[in-house]
């Protein structure tokens, strides 16, 4: 499985990235992000959502699982973080088939739940501001996106 590493030096370059990435976003696709309490999962899909033209600040979901915002794509956000039984169905598969971008915070404790394929974003505290981003692409259309995006 290929995999792409992206190192970021500020909370500004990995807003920047995740721009960038949701520009070439389409319908149907689906972000994973894992990584540590702090590590950047949030501050990732504020980027994603300005690359959707969202003018509505993305915030953490604190109680919601998942929220919605409306741009040049629905983006679904969800947060299963706090979900208590990772069987329960909160109908997850008719976002992941919707028309929007879906990004799971925590995606693992859904993992049962989760499409085949999908984009899956790590996120590791680097010293201080730094952060590690690793990007796996599982299945055909994000091998294809990761090759436009680092070409
Ligand atoms: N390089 C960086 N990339 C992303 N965030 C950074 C970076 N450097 C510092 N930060 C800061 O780290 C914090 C990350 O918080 P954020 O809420 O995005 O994390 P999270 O992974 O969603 O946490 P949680 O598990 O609580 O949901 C923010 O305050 C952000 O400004
Ligand atoms: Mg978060």
């Amino acid at each position: 499985m290929n995999e792409y590493i992206v190192k970021t030096n500020n909370t500004e370059e990995t807003l920047q990235f995740s721009k960038e990435l949701a520009q070439r976003l389409q319908p149907g696709d689906v972000i994973t992000l894992e990584g540590d309490l702090g590590a950047g999962k949030t501050t990732f899909t504020k980027g994603l959502a300005v690359g959707l033209d969202i003018t509505k600040n993305v915030s953490s979901p604190t109680f919601t699982i998942i929220k919605e915002y409306n741009g040049r794509l629905p983006l679904y956000h969800m947060d299963v973080y706090r979900l208590e039984d990772s069987y329960e169905d909160l109908g997850f598969d008719e976002y992941f088939e919707g028309q929007g971008v879906t990004v799971v915070e925590w995606a693992h404790l859904i993992e049962e739940q989760l499409p085949n394929e999908l984009l899956q974003i790590k996120i590791t505290h680097g010293e201080e501001n730094t952060r590690i981003l690793t990007i796996t692409p599982i299945g055909k259309r994000y091998e294809m996106l990761c090759k436009e995006l680092f070409a």
